[in-house]
């Protein structure tokens, strides 16, 4: 066993699976995700979320542009994935067609998106842990939050305002991330950068989390 609880040879995806696994959790049940996803705030809450999503999307996604060649990043760049379409269509349902003026990053998504940003500039293998923190989590979880959003705000089932979870170009999300997780197994770095790599991810849900609390406290549950 290694720090990690794991025996020596665990795939790597299965590592950085079990690494992030507590921090999962916490995210999960952050007070914002659970009064959210509870149906005890309202869409407002939800719109700004997604706000910050954008911020983050755009990073990863223009970090994807410098890092199609790149020897252990390029692999994970799937155009399937590309989310920042979405999310600008959701925007103008949620805001309006004027989406984008005003809209600001909170600073824990600023610092987030600057991060990412870092990563794909300077170190493709950290980019990939933010990779897989958020689009393997979009093709999992964001389900589960797809399906509560258009419960509880009605939007039109994979219409406007949901379709950052909707990938029209994956039709079986558990067969893609059979196909993510061997990339990942296949990563060609040593295991020190590997164990750099679950750093990272564990980076990026704390990024996330902080992202949660800072939602959390501009949409505090009223008494
Ligand atoms: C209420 C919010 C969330 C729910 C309900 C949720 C739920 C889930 C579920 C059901 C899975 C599938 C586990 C499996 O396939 O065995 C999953 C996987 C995952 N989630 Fe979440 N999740 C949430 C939030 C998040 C957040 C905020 C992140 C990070 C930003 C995240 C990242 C991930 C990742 C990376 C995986 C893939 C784990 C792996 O198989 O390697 N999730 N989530």
């Amino acid at each position: 066993m290694d720090a990690t609880g794991t025996p020596p040879g665990t795939p790597f995806s299965t590592l950085i699976r079990v690494a992030s696994h507590e921090q999962h959790t916490e995210a999960e049940t952050s007070a914002f995700m659970s009064n959210m996803l509870g149906g005890r705030l309202g869409v407002r809450a939800y719109a700004r979320y997604t706000e910050q999503l954008w911020f983050v999307y755009r990073a990863l996604e223009e970090g994807a542009q410098l890092l199609r060649e790149d020897p252990v990043a390029g692999p994970f760049i799937r155009p399937e994935l590309m989310r920042t379409a979405e999310l600008e269509r959701d925007l103008a349902h949620l805001r309006g067609p004027d989406w984008r003026t005003g809209l600001a990053p909170l600073p824990a998504t600023a610092a987030y998106a600057a991060r990412v940003a870092q990563c794909a500039r300077d170190w493709p293998a950290g980019y990939v842990a933010h990779h897989y923190t958020r689009y393997l989590g979009d093709l999992s979880g964001g389900q589960i939050i797809r399906d509560k959003a258009e419960r509880t705000w009605g939007f039109a089932r994979k219409g406007d305002g949901v379709r950052f979870y909707v990938f029209e170009r994956i039709p079986n999300p558990s067969a893609f991330k059979r196909g993510y997780r061997e990339l990942l197994d296949a990563v060609d770095v040593d295991d020190l950068e590997k164990q750099r790599i679950v750093d990272e991810c564990k980076r990026a849900f704390e990024y996330n989390g902080a992202v949660f609390r800072e939602l959390g406290a501009e949409f505090p549950l009223s008494a």
